[in-house]
């Protein structure tokens, strides 16, 4: 005998279930902030007034995961803020550039192109409109 003792399979089995799975404590990578995946709007939704989105204005509403901008022309748009590479809902507006905190992606919010990678599918756009004054965002199809 090597004089050291070796371990029961109750003890293997214990220590296994005990042992940290790699990956686990990464939430900044987690798609949503309660384990769920971020939604986009799944009807419309009233975003407030028209008038508090300027000409060549952006506005980042993080609670719908929607951010909308108005171009020099008057019109709107409107895209999803989950991001396309692995579905973090992305927080963080700098100027007209959205950046995603999981891996770095970053989107111009004005028309949702990718700016900077790993993403490399544009935001999902979302049809817009003003209603009786307010700013009306309706699900992408
Ligand atoms: Fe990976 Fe956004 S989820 S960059």
């Amino acid at each position: 005998m090597s004089g050291r003792p070796v371990p029961s399979r109750r003890t293997v089995l214990r220590t296994a279930a005990l042992t940290p799975v790699a990956g686990i404590g990464l939430a900044a990578c987690s798609p949503g902030d309660d384990g769920a995946a971020p939604a986009t709007p799944t009807a419309p939704v009233d975003l407030g007034v028209d008038g508090e989105v300027a000409k060549g204005a952006t506005k980042l509403h993080r609670d719908q995961n929607v951010v909308v901008s108005r171009a020099q022309d008057g019109s709107l748009k409107a895209f999803s803020t989950v991001c396309t590479h692995a579905g973090c809902p992305i927080k963080k507006l700098e100027g007209t550039k959205l950046v995603c905190p999981c891996h770095g992606s970053e989107f111009d919010a004005r028309t949702g192109e990718v700016l900077h990678a790993p993403a490399d599918v544009p935001l999902v756009q979302l049809p817009v409109e003003v209603k009786q004054g307010r700013i009306i965002v309706s699900p992408g199809t």
